[in-house]
């Protein structure tokens, strides 16, 4: 990430991988967004909370066109392929800046709509960026949420290595500081920041060459997790023999004629007192 406060608050677990491009980018308002996007409306002010490469914010903008869209990250450059994104798409209402959730550079009661997809799970202090959200909404504004949850989770076939992978990752990333199963306490963080009206639902992402509708290529989910390995090492959660074990597993997996990948995502939504 390219700012220095934000580097030295959050420690990103994907940093230095891939998976921006090559996950983050195949994420869209359609394949995304379904439990929210109905609540769209032509004319909205949405601001798309850690938006990354923009891939979803550039069909939130399409649906409240004319309302303005404004997409912030932490990370420029994915503002900077936001920017790119939304230029090709030829969209006047969406912009994007380089910035922080727990400090937004916007006025109290200023958005119709907030939109945060798969950003609490990686930040250290989920409430604080919920109640910043809570204060740029409108009085009467909704929040979309959708966040990952691990505990829910199939993988086939299975072994004992692709298991060690999952339990390290989820190990991996709450010592970042983030929580790979943060899904489940959606209500209760919203709730806490201040939201009525919660609503839950959920739906998943599939991963995996037997599966219907794979999100991405299943080597590519594969050679995510294998990024992974890298920092299981140094940190010395491993063996070096369990670390081999782990790469060929995944690799095996990413190959398997019969692979499944099924990984619940906690969609939530939520609405800021009218009064
Ligand atoms: C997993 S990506 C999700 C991107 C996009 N919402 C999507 O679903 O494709 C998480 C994003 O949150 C951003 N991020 C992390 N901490 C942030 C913070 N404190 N303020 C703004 N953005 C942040 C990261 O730079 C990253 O682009």
């Amino acid at each position: 990430m390219s700012n220095p406060n934000l580097d030295s608050m959050e420690n990103y677990t994907w940093r230095n991988t891939n998976v921006a491009k090559e996950i983050h980018g195949v994420r869209t308002a359609a394949n995304v967004g379904g439990f929210f996007t109905p609540l769209l409306r032509p004319g909205m002010r949405l601001l798309d909370c850690g938006c990354g490469p923009g891939s979803i914010t550039v069909g939130l903008a399409a649906l409240v066109a004319p309302g303005e869209v404004i997409g912030i990250d932490a990370n420029a450059d994915l503002i900077a392929t936001a920017q790119n994104a939304a230029q090709e798409a030829g969209l006047a209402n969406a912009s994007f800046q380089t910035g922080d959730v727990y400090r937004l550079p916007f006025d109290d009661n200023s958005f119709d709509v907030i939109w945060v997809h798969a950003l609490l799970e990686h930040l250290a202090d989920p409430p604080a960026a919920l109640t910043e959200m809570y204060r740029v909404l409108k009085p009467g504004g909704i929040i979309g949420v959708r966040e990952l949850d691990l505990d829910i989770r199939i993988v086939g076939p299975e072994t004992p290595a692709l298991n060690q992978v999952f339990d390290l990752w989820i190990r991996l990333t709450r010592e970042n500081g983030g929580d790979t199963q943060i899904g489940k306490k959606l209500p209760s963080l919203l709730h806490a920041a201040g939201f009525q009206d919660i609503a839950v639902a959920a739906s998943i992402e599939q991963h995996g060459r037997a599966m219907l509708k794979p999100f991405v290529p299943a080597e590519t989910s594969a050679n995510n997790m294998i990024a992974l390995l890298g920092p299981f090492e140094a940190r010395g959660y491993a063996t070096p023999a369990e670390i081999a074990e782990m790469r060929q597993a995944l690799s095996d997996w990413g190959q398997h004629p019969e692979g499944i990948g099924i990984f619940a995502r906690c969609e939530a939504i939520a609405r800021k007192d009218r009064a």
